[in-house]
């Protein structure tokens, strides 16, 4: 994204934007390039005093660019829901959580709510919240109706638009991701995709809302059931003495009908945790039947971190040691290289179940601060003699800035769950 403020055209256009996080700010930021009037809003007062003074919490989002936006006065974050009057477009991206198992729509209730009385004649609502297909006609419609005692489509616009951001990536970008959008009507349809086009590179537009949120959780369900495969398929490889890495290397030279995916130490974030488990959810509350492969999937991915543990006590007991009381190296502790993200993040329940058996538990990660993770969790650098001193070296989270030639040299027990390292002194998952 560039910092440049480009294109001044359509500033007379208002956009609200509500939940700024790694969806939201994003939106907010490009949406000002491109040359609205943007305000966002977010209920974290000490995320907004941040974006007050251009200070961006989102890898993608520099601070650079957001203090562009910022001081060229086309941008500015709130937590007061009057300041978002008048607005023309208004994009909801908060969190789609579960809560016990359940999707919990609260946080998109609660923003619908609050944006419904500023609803006028003519202006437009867009949900990017990943969700169930069905919310925004559903759900969304009805409050903001509720609210402004206006029916959508006759009198505002309605439609969803899935995000579909890769945090950390530089080859895809909000602007050059084709983004799917959708209205209740052919007018709302015009409308929601009229904003993208200023906005990203290329739009697809789908014939309904439904369409729309069914399309995002099957790509999530797609990576999540594919992931879950070749996590189960490393098991059994190494039970049948076959170098899972290397068959994968192979497989993926078909040049037709095949999609690598890699196996890994489980999966974190927000989506793939979450996201499949909101379509298994409506599909056996609407149907009466389970979804297996996502059932599966999930089975199979929530264990992972508690196969890598029991791989690395059966590690160290071949090399005579204890768990209890060795010096462990954790290097990675987000879920995604290149990231901050800790949500979900294997790591962080790798650690978790290291200190319940009595581990000495160190963690090198230069991306995550502080927050949020155990006390119990001495921070280091990835320093030669930090890695020579660690009884076992894990390898969960291979994000660019760890000098891997380094730990493979110099780990006297290299734990690889992403199979970047080769040694002899290297055991891969
Ligand atoms: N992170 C991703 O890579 C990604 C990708 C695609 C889709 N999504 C989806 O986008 C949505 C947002 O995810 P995210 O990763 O940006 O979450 P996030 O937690 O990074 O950000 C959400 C923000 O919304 C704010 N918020 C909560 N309730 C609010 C309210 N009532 N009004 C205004 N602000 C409120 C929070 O304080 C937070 O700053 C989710 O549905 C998620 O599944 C996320």
């Amino acid at each position: 994204m560039t910092a440049s403020v480009v294109g001044l055209s359509h500033r007379d256009r208002r956009v609200a934007i509500l939940g700024l996080g790694y969806v939201g700010l994003p939106v907010a930021v490009r949406a000002a390039e491109a040359g609205f009037d943007v305000v966002g809003l977010d209920i974290d007062v000490g995320r907004v005093k941040r974006l007050g003074a251009g200070e961006s919490y989102v890898e993608d989002i520099s601070d650079e660019a957001l203090g562009a936006v910022v001081d060229a006065g086309c941008f500015h974050a709130t937590t007061s829901w009057d300041d978002l009057a008048g607005f023309d477009y208004a994009v909801i991206t908060v969190p789609t959580p579960l809560r016990d198992g359940n999707p919990d729509l609260s946080y998109i209730e609660d923003a619908t709510r609050g944006i419904a009385p500023h609803v006028r004649r003519g202006s437009c609502v867009i949900l990017e919240s990943t969700t169930y297909p069905g919310t925004t006609e559903e759900l969304v419609g009805p409050l903001l109706e509720e609210g402004s005692n206006l029916l959508a489509g006759r009198d505002f616009h309605l439609g969803y638009s899935p995000e579909r951001i890769d945090p950390g990536s530089v080859t895809w970008t909000l602007v050059n991701t084709p983004k799917v959008v959708s209205g209740i009507d052919t007018a709302s349809l015009r409308a929601v995709q009229g904003f993208y086009d200023r906005i990203v590179d290329r739009t697809v537009p789908v014939a309904s809302p439904r369409e729309a949120e069914l399309t995002k959780l099957i790509e999530n369900t797609f990576r999540h059931v594919n992931i879950a495969l070749v996590n189960e398929l490393a098991m059994f490889a190494r039970d049948l003495g076959v170098d899972i890495g290397n068959a994968i290397e192979a497989a993926s030279t078909k040049p037709f009908g095949y999609m690598r995916f890699d196996p890994g130490p489980g999966v974190g974030g927000h989506c793939l945790p979450i996201d499949p488990s909101y379509l298994s959810w409506q599909v056996k509350r609407s149907l009466g039947h389970a979804f297996r492969f996502v059932e599966l999937a999930n089975d199979v991915n929530d264990h992972m971190p508690d196969y890598v543990v029991r791989r690395l006590i059966l590690g160290l007991n071949t090399r005579e040691r204890a768990l209890k009381n060795s010096r462990v190296l954790i290097l990675g502790l987000a879920y995604k290289p290149n990231t901050a993200d800790l949500r979900e993040s294997p790591a962080l329940q790798i650690a978790d179940q290291l200190l319940t058996l009595g581990a000495d538990v160190r963690a090198a990660d230069p991306h995550v601060n502080g927050k949020g993770i155990d006390a119990r969790i001495q921070r280091v650098e990835v320093t030669e003699d930090e890695v020579a001193a660690a009884d076992l070296v894990v390898l969960v989270c291979d994000h660019a800035a760890f000098d891997l030639d380094m730990v493979s040299r110099t780990g006297r027990y290299v734990f690889d769950t992403r199979h970047r390292l080769h040694g002899a002194n290297v055991e891969s998952l």
